[in-house]
């Protein structure tokens, strides 16, 4: 496959063992978010793909070429880190015009007499720069030098500096860390743009999940070293692989109840019937995301803890038998503190899961 393809890569510093065997692909032109907390390795497999660093095992590959021991600049990679650093003497022409220049100057090295070609090479950079930066709204600023731009637009000439050579893989670690909350929903659109614009295979690092969720064709969510799931945002939250993924998807968070299946495959929810069986026995755990509570007649009684307003909703924190259960209401709804009120989810959205902590399928008997 062209594009980028990480084969069982794993890395060790001393005795810590970061990365376990992860695999992933990312096809040219597709956007992949790689999510996952401080500390999981996400930064560590970035520099493995770069070059920066060399994997103790497996194979970074990238179109078609195995580039595992290749130097990071023989490897058709671009790469945006959180802090991009612009030349502080160069305009934002010359920065962006950094890695063209670069290119020239060691194809010249090897064809010395193509010297004569100046003039029209450096016109030919200057178009290149000039297409980069209009899109981003650079034209304007191509004349000034960093420190007379926003941290935004600074963020935007990091971008155009690393895409304007059209690289084939195009690498991104937390790039938006730095701006402010109303920028950084502006960034992603730009980002998500030049992405499309340059048709590389992109991997984008956050540990934000609405920014993974928004802006990833696929969504690969990494815990520990591990890549639990890697796939289109809608799966993630709506079918994970396992109890780490739905703990890590979504905010607020999903319930998880402690349930059983008997034996003839009924699932039950402290002795209560729950519409839903399984194929699985035994203790497994029921998933409800807040806003999958439906709350009406027939339901169980949870008693109103606690309620936040959100603007588009109500979150209420309530107690079902001993357990805390947060349900998502209408913002309107008449909820007080000290209600009791009745319950119950929508078979269709629970999830359900065994005790090795994998989803299994669960179906409404009267659908199924
Ligand atoms: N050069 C190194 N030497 C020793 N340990 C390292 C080195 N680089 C990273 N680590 C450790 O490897 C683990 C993974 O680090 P990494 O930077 O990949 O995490 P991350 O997922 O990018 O986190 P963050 O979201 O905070 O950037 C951490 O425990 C870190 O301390
Ligand atoms: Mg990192």
């Amino acid at each position: 496959m062209s594009g980028l393809v990480i084969d069982s890569v794993r890395k060790a510093f001393g005795a810590t063992q970061v990365l376990h065997g992860v695999s992933l692909s990312v096809r040219p032109g597709e956007f992949v978010a790689l999510l996952g907390p401080s500390g999981c390795g996400k930064s560590t497999l970035m520099r493995i793909i770069a070059g920066i660093d060399a994997p103790d095992a497996g194979r970074v590959i990238i179109n078609d070429r195995d580039v595992t021991r290749a130097h990071p600049g023989a490897r058709d990679v671009a790469m945006v880190f959180q802090n991009y650093a612009l030349y502080p003497h160069l305009t934002v022409r010359q920065n962006i015009a950094v890695p063209l220049v670069m290119r020239r100057l060691s194809a010249w090295q090897r064809l010395p007499f193509l010297g004569g070609f100046a003039g029209a090479a450096r016109r030919a950079i200057a178009a290149d720069v000039e297409r980069i930066a209009e899109p981003l709204g650079l034209a304007p600023l191509l004349d000034r030098r960093p420190a007379q731009l926003s941290g935004g637009q600074r963020q935007r000439v990091a971008l155009a500096r690393a895409v304007v050579r059209a690289p084939h893989v195009f690498l991104l670690d937390e790039p938006l860390s730095n701006l402010d909350a109303a920028l950084r929903v502006t960034t992603r659109r730009e980002i998500v743009d030049i992405h499309r614009r340059v048709g590389a295979a992109s991997l984008y690092v956050t540990h934000d999940q609405s920014e993974a969720l928004t802006m990833a064709d696929r969504v690969a969510v990494m815990l520990g070293g591990r890549l639990l799931q890697c796939a289109a945002p809608a799966d993630v939250y709506d079918r994970p692989a396992n109890l780490d993924v739905a703990r890590f998807i979504g905010s607020p968070a999903i319930n998880l109840l402690p349930a059983e299946a008997r034996d003839d495959g009924w699932v039950q929810l402290a002795g209560r019937a729950t519409g839903l069986a399984t194929a699985a026995r035994g203790p497994l755990t029921l998933g409800v995301r807040p806003e999958a509570w439906r709350i009406g007649a027939g339901g169980w009684p949870a008693r109103v803890e606690h309620t936040e307003f959100l603007g588009d909703g109500l979150l209420v924190h309530a107690r079902l038998d001993d357990h805390a259960v947060l349900l998502r209401a209408e913002p309107d709804a008449r909820i007080a503190v000290g209600d009791v009120l009745p319950i119950g989810f929508d078979p269709a959205r629970a999830l359900v899961f065994g005790a090795d902590g994998a989803r299994v399928a669960a179906v409404e008997p009267a659908h199924a």
